[in-house]
């Protein structure tokens, strides 16, 4: 216990409650002012952890217990809402007021039946009693014992919890298990998905667990059943998709030609691999896209990585002189897009190249430049590869650093006058007698999608940072990843919004890429709109034209 060292710094009042360490009831607690702000503090964490469009909300402290410790413990019980849906949450908050700390150390939401009812000898759907929720977490436990994998797997949902009375307590649940990043040990028992992040390439097994508790014997619990289906009950083997007709389809259908029969083996190995990982972002997918077999479906993460970002953008980065975009106020039509009228190029290819930040400024300079100039032009990537130097080629860059390198430059030559080749040149080429595109101040664009919508519509395409977790393998539909699995602040490439729509009851990004027409919706990527998905909202900016 090294933390009791802090024992004499202790102010007297966290000592006044009980035995240091020991835990004490607090009752009453939603009268209790230091209890309401440690569940607001985690209210606002697990918020953060879901998807952002629904929120948690009629909250209901069940229990508080406090635990002084060097620091201060809330262990809460709380219930809310979330939308049809009830979830009961075990989570502790820990405290130390001197140091200005305030952490979620551990979450653990479960659904609770919205109905007690017994059926007559059946089995009674429970309320989550503290016995319920051990039987789960020792399911969850011995599983984790159980498996062979080296890393530590939590529910994503747990569902279908029922207790039956026959020789003892027979509790049964389903369990939806994901693997995390965090290896089995004794110090990562019973963390939530904000400590242990889930591994989107890790195992995903649905399971159903039968838990028998009988309060005479020692021990008291056993796992007396558990079944898994791998994979989830969404899909099948991701081996389905694997089959060598696939990869011949897949062979005919991209061209691809491989050297030598070693060449082709590897490659058909990746293929599978991909294939597989590319069914486990189809099982986290929320929306209506599909992931499979792409352009990119036999390269490897590293070699398909090239093409974004080395590293997340730091999004502090802000040139002093960029300015707030003025949204313009009123109604906005409810759907729109620039390519039907001529602001878009046809969509590029940057190849293995971390240039990404270049072609999603070019765009929206082309855009700014034929909507202000009745012109639409092609514009220089490889000017911006070459001659930015406050950028890095293609190792990665900002489009918002990039506008100031124009502006300094002088403009920006044209695709033909200044053509892509792919990789860093030794020397800049630019020349200025060639400047076919000029700006003059650059602007970063409202946070809220509604704005960012109303900004487009009127004034042209902008240039966005996205994470690209569910990009490699889409094939088409509109993408809506859990937000766990794609981290609104890693942002890791860059592209274009070109325009916006609602599909059915889904709202939606048009996003222009730049991996060729042969990759997604004919080389565009559609993503859920108002969700913040993938950060997409975070860094919008877009050049001014005069
Ligand atoms: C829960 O039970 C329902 C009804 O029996 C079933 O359709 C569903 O698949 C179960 N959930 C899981 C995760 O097994
Ligand atoms: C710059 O471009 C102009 C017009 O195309 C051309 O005449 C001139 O030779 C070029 N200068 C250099 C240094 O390439």
């Amino acid at each position: 216990m090294k933390l009791l060292v802090l024992f004499g710094l202790l102010p007297v009042v966290f000592c006044a409650g009980g035995l240091m360490g020991g835990k004490s009831n607090i009752p009453n607690p939603e009268k209790n002012v230091e209890i309401m702000a440690a569940t607001n503090f985690a209210l606002e964490k697990l918020n953060g952890l879901l998807d952002s469009d629904a929120k948690m909300t009629n909250v209901k402290i069940v229990s508080a217990q406090t635990q002084v410790v060097s620091g201060v413990n809330y262990f809460l019980t709380i219930r809310v809402q979330y939308g049809a849906d009830v979830k009961e949450c075990n989570v502790v908050v820990y405290v130390q007021s001197w140091t200005n700390t305030n952490k979620m150390t551990s979450q653990n939401c479960i659904d609770l039946k919205a109905s007690k009812r017994s059926l007559l000898g059946g089995i009674v759907p429970v309320d989550m009693d503290a016995d319920t929720k051990k039987a789960i977490s020792f399911g969850i436990e011995n599983f984790n014992q159980r498996s062979n994998s080296m890393f530590r797997s939590q529910p994503l949902k747990i569902s279908n919890v029922s207790k039956q009375l026959v020789a003892g307590n027979l509790y049964r649940f389903d369990a939806d298990m994901q693997e995390t990043q965090c290896r089995k040990s004794q110090d990562n028992i019973n963390k939530g998905f904000a400590d242990c992040p889930p591994n989107v390439k890790g195992l995903r097994n649905v399971c159903k667990f039968t838990v028998l508790q009988q309060a005479w014997k020692t021990p008291e619990w056993t796992l007396t059943d558990f079944k898994c289906n791998q994979g989830g009950l969404l899909g099948g083997d991701g081996h389905d998709l694997c089959h060598l007709d696939h990869f011949t389809k897949f062979k005919t259908d991209f061209n691809k030609n491989y050297e030598t029969t070693q060449e082709e083996k590897k490659r058909f190995k990746v293929f599978c691999d991909n294939m597989e990982i590319a069914r486990r972002i189809q099982d986290v997918e929320k929306g209506t896209a599909k992931y499979g077999p792409t352009i990119f479906a036999d390269m490897t993460a590293e070699e398909f990585g090239l093409r974004l970002n080395p590293k997340p953008w730091n999004l502090n980065i802000r040139p002093d002189n960029m300015l707030d975009a003025d949204i313009p106020q009123g109604q906005m039509p409810t759907s729109f897009d620039w390519r039907d009228h001529g602001a878009v190029t046809a969509v590029k290819n940057q190849g293995s190249c971390g240039s990404c930040w270049a072609f999603s400024t070019t765009g929206n300079i082309e855009g700014q430049w034929a909507i202000k100039k009745k012109t639409l032009l092609s514009l220089s990537e490889q000017e911006l590869v070459d001659c930015d130097k406050v950028d890095q080629g293609c190792n990665g860059g900002l489009p918002s650093q990039a506008y100031e390198a124009i502006m300094k430059l002088g403009g920006l030559e044209t695709e033909k006058e200044y053509g892509y080749k792919g990789y860093n040149e030794k020397t800049c080429f630019f020349n200025k007698t060639e400047v076919a595109a000029k700006i003059s101040g650059s602007v970063k664009i409202s946070q809220n999608e509604d704005e960012i919508a109303a900004w487009l519509a009127k004034n042209g395409p902008i240039s966005i940072g996205i994470n690209a977790f569910a990009m490699q393998f889409y094939m088409g539909g509109i993408s809506h990843p859990w937000k766990i699995f794609c981290n609104p602040t890693k942002l890791d490439h860059g592209v274009l919004i070109v325009g916006y729509g609602v599909e059915g009851s889904e709202p939606y990004w048009i996003i222009k890429n730049s991996w060729g027409p042969n990759w997604g919706e004919k080389g565009y990527y559609r993503v859920y709109r108002g969700a913040g998905v993938c950060g997409l909202n975070t860094m919008c900016t877009s050049a001014v034209v005069n």
